[in-house]
């Protein structure tokens, strides 16, 4: 199974950014083609930008979708983008519940759970994000917080093919701090447990780790047990990083 390395631009950058991001992404894969064989490379843009880099993206095989969707299907809700939309401008995946949406859109589990099921109706990979605070960390109550969340953003039907979990301690999120390679092993082997537990099939489900994900600590923490890849934020805005951590990760 490949290691899935996906950036998620957040609402970083201008058009022509975006172009010469996709470009110079494209360029560090086409110089050392192999690692196409064990990474699969995923975009995730502002919606605006997913047509500008649809054509290099399908050109390099690299893979590219959206950092949220609407519940709804189409009508009357101002400012929302379908699922539907997505699939239709060329998108594959869509990340839902990030602990930004959760944070500042209010976004509970419940509401991650529908629009995984929208997502999965058009055809797309949800990538499903979980994460406790520091201060839950702090109180011991990690696995609570996380299982809590998983248990209900999950929707009926989740599967290896159309779901992605990615495990992003909030505290980690652009802080520069990274949950050490024993807490990120027992906090994927425990989400691990639980989606065999909660899923009629989990297997080969990919968990990907999220947080100051970069390449100089790429390796140790792609090398953990039940890490299938990364979700990477800031790295992900420089071609040199963002490839750089699969180069890290196969060269140690
Ligand atoms: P950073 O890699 O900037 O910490 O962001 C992680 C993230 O939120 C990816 O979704």
């Amino acid at each position: 199974m490949k290691k899935l390395i996906a950036g998620n631009w957040k609402m970083n950058g201008n058009l022509g950014q975006a172009e010469e991001l996709v470009s110079s992404i494209a360029a560090k894969i086409q110089e050392q083609p192999s690692i196409i064989d064990s990474y699969e490379f995923l975009i995730c843009p502002p919606f605006l930008y997913m047509p500008a880099i649809k054509d290099i993206c399908a050109k390099h095989g690299i893979v590219f979708g959206a950092q949220d969707c609407s519940v709804h299907e189409a009508g009357a809700y101002t400012g929302e983008i379908s699922a539907q939309m997505i699939a239709d401008c060329g998108g594959t995946y869509v990340i839902l519940g990030h602990s930004e949406r959760r944070q500042y859109h209010g976004e509970t589990s419940q509401l991650v759970a529908q629009k995984a099921t929208a997502a999965h109706g058009a055809g797309l990979v949800a990538v499903i994000c979980v994460g406790e605070t520091e201060s839950d960390r702090d109180a011991g109550k990690e696995n609570e917080i996380v299982g809590a969340q998983l248990q209900a953003s999950l929707p009926e039907g989740a599967n290896a093919e159309n779901t992605v979990i990615a495990y992003e301690p909030v505290w980690a999120i652009g802080t520069g701090k990274t949950a050490s390679s024993d807490d990120v092993a027992n906090m994927h082997s425990f989400i691990c447990a639980q989606l065999k537990e909660q899923l009629a099939d989990s297997k080969n489900l990919r968990i990907l780790y999220g947080g100051s994900m970069k390449p100089e600590n790429a390796h140790a923490l792609l090398s953990t047990p039940h890490v299938d890849g990364g979700l990477i934020g800031g790295a992900s805005l420089k071609a040199e990083q963002f490839i750089g951590i699969a180069v890290a990760a196969e060269e140690g």
